[in-house]
């Protein structure tokens, strides 16, 4: 289905919960949040609903999110019941990893294509310091059994975080070097409890292109702009929502854990699904769709619309 402003909506993401296994600094307070009920989370037979309905509309690609979606039990029951319905061409899922030694396997055989995994640093001190409770050695076992599992084109996540980790782009780059991994960093975007936080924090990703070797662009299908250094098998991404505006090509819908449907990740709008069954559950899609936004404001130096934050939506 096409929005208003011509933008053809393919990619749904799916926040399956609004638990995780880390608090990192840029997206909650000290003390976490406070959690949904479990009755207010959909359970796998709405989640199951709602993405045929989507993929009634013409949705083609699938993105489990949280929260960390490894901590939902049975999520890798979900994927194979997704996995099931015709006429996804790919599902996917954005982690921090920590879970994965136990889960790679298991999501590889329900049948899930991709995995893009979350690594601010490579410094076990800062890593608990950005985390504030998880452990940089489980994410990198995570990195191994995602790779002995058959996962590739795994895609490694770094928020910049000026003053945090903005001395290690070149390490993180160079995950990408041999092409195991494809490396994308992320402009820390202002949402939820944690917007002055980001705002402080907040470096240009142009940055990453002052310290690398002779770079490259080349195309991208997805919202990083991709640029290759000369002899690097894998590519440096970087994820601009704020120096550079990507909104115009924007492809994507989400649903919140609750059941919500967010057209945009920065409005405040959203459109509640459940309940909604058949042609009901269609109609309420397709008008979350009709009335995508054309763009976010946080460029014009707002903080984001957004009601909740980003554990409720799953970036
Ligand atoms: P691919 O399918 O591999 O292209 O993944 P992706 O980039 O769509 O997903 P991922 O979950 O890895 O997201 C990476 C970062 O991009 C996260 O910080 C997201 O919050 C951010 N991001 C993803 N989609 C959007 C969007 O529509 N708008 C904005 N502003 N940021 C987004
Ligand atoms: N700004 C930018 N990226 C963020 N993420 C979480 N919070 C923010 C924020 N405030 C990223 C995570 C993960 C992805 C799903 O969203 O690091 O890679
Ligand atoms: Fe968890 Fe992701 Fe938020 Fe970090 S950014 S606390 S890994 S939901």
């Amino acid at each position: 289905m096409t929005d208003q402003y011509g933008r053809k909506i393919k990619y749904l993401r799916l926040s399956v919960t609004d638990l995780c296994s880390c608090r990192c600094v840029y997206c909650m307070g000290a003390e976490g949040v406070p959690k949904l009920p479990h009755e207010a989370v959909l359970s796998f037979e709405e989640i199951e609903e709602i993405v045929c309905a989507a993929v009634s509309l013409g949705v083609r690609k699938v993105r489990l999110t949280g929260g960390e979606p490894l901590v939902r039990r049975g999520i890798d029951e979900l994927v194979r019941r997704l996995r099931a319905i015709e006429g996804i061409r790919e599902l996917a899922m954005t982690t921090n990893g920590a879970r994965l030694a136990e889960y790679a396997e298991r999501l590889k055989s329900a049948g899930l294509d991709r995995l893009n995994i979350s690594l601010d640093t490579l410094d076990p001190e800062k890593y608990r310091k950005i985390t504030r409770i998880g452990s940089l050695s489980d994410t990198l076992a995570g990195l191994d059994a995602a790779r002995s599992a058959g996962f590739t084109r795994i895609k490694l996540n770094a928020v910049l975080m000026g003053g945090v980790n903005d001395d290690e782009i070149p390490a993180l780059a160079e995950l990408a070097r041999d092409g195991t991994f494809d490396v994308r960093f992320i402009e820390l975007m202002p949402i939820g409890e944690c917007a002055d936080w980001d705002r402080k924090r907040f470096i240009p990703a142009e940055r990453v292109l002052e310290v690398l070797p002779k770079v490259q662009r080349v195309p991208s299908d997805g919202v990083a702009e991709l640029w290759r250094p000369e002899g690097w098998k894998g590519t440096v991404g970087l994820i601009r929502p704020l120096s550079h505006r990507f909104c115009a090509d924007c492809d994507r819908i989400r649903i919140t854990p609750d059941g919500m449907l967010k057209p945009c990740l920065h409005s405040a709008r959203e459109i509640p699904l459940r309940g909604k069954h058949g042609e009901a559950l269609v109609c309420a899609i397709a008008e979350g769709i009709g009335g995508k936004p054309k763009e976010h404001h946080i460029t014009d130096g707002r903080t984001s619309d957004s009601l909740r934050g980003m554990n409720r939506i799953g970036g």
